[in-house]
């Protein structure tokens, strides 16, 4: 595994995006996690690895995932050093091939980010439905979770719109919208099951007074997603400490983003 180029390519992208968490602010302390489906990087041999850790129960049978691998970071880990040094605050795991444990395979025995049940249940419910994804990214960017302090944005069709109409690429690269979640306590399976509900409609869930979670597959183009919403709301948060209520982009102007950047395929899914 030492010498896999593919997976040192994978490992290499998580940590740039991991620096950029944290250059952004949106990671205090320990402050979010990541996880990556890594198995298609990984040899037959190299799946097969004798596990360094513990076989630890998942709270369900993770039909869509047996026998898959990913790359998770630590509880407790912070993203700062997640970017210097993934391996020391992160770990390769792979689910059983019954789908009813995981164990750590490589390369230190970390234990899992705390949200690792609900990160795997996400996974498992967006593979069943056959939606291309390999990450999960959760993280706490300020502006978005402020928004979420207001009882005028906890409601899906109100954000996503008030977003959109900000920037024209915000439809764009979010053409699903944000699903919303209210308030749970951090990994819990009650907050996996609230956010699989939203992932059915959208690939961006905010979690009141949380964070976000974004699903994808490249774990940049995740954090390229969560960066846009940011803007967004920057923009809208300038405008109203600047006193005024800004005006936003008009309906007409966003429906026709629709046909001019191929958005029907989201439109016409179920
Ligand atoms: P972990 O350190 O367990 O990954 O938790 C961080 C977090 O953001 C919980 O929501
Ligand atoms: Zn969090």
């Amino acid at each position: 595994m030492d010498n896999n180029k593919l997976l040192a390519q994978e490992i290499a992208k998580i940590a740039e995006v991991a620096s950029y968490l944290w250059q952004r602010g949106w990671a205090e302390y320990n402050g979010g996690n990541i996880s990556v489906n890594v198995t298609e990087s990984l040899s037959e041999e190299e799946r097969k690895v004798e596990a360094i850790g513990d076989k630890v129960t998942l709270p369900t049978i993770l039909e869509e995932l047996k026998g898959s691998i990913f790359y998770v970071t630590g509880t407790g880990k912070r993203m700062r050093y997640v970017a210097q040094s993934p391996w020391e605050n992160g770990a390769l795991i792979r689910i059983s091939e019954c789908g009813d444990y995981f164990e750590v395979i490589y390369k230190n025995c970390i234990k899992p980010t705390s949200e690792l049940p609900s990160h795997l249940s996400m996974h498992n419910y967006l593979k069943s439905i056959g939606r291309d994804c390999k990450v999960v990214l959760h993280t706490h960017p300020t502006d978005l979770v402020a928004l979420t302090h207001s009882k005028q944005w906890l409601d899906s069709e109100a954000i996503t719109n008030m977003l959109w109409s900000m920037i024209p690429e915000c439809r764009i690269i979010t053409p699903r919208g944000v699903g919303i979640v209210p308030y749970q306590i951090p990994g819990t399976m009650a907050l996996a099951n609230a956010t699989i509900e939203q992932l059915a409609k959208h690939d961006v869930v905010f979690w009141e007074k949380h964070g976000i979670l974004a699903t994808g597959r490249d774990v940049v183009d995740c954090f390229d997603v969560i960066d846009t919403l940011s803007k967004s709301a920057q923009i809208y948060i300038n405008a109203k400490m600047a006193g005024f209520e800004p005006e936003g982009m008009c309906k007409k102007d966003l429906d026709d983003l629709v046909p001019a950047f191929g958005l029907e395929k989201y439109y016409n899914e179920n």
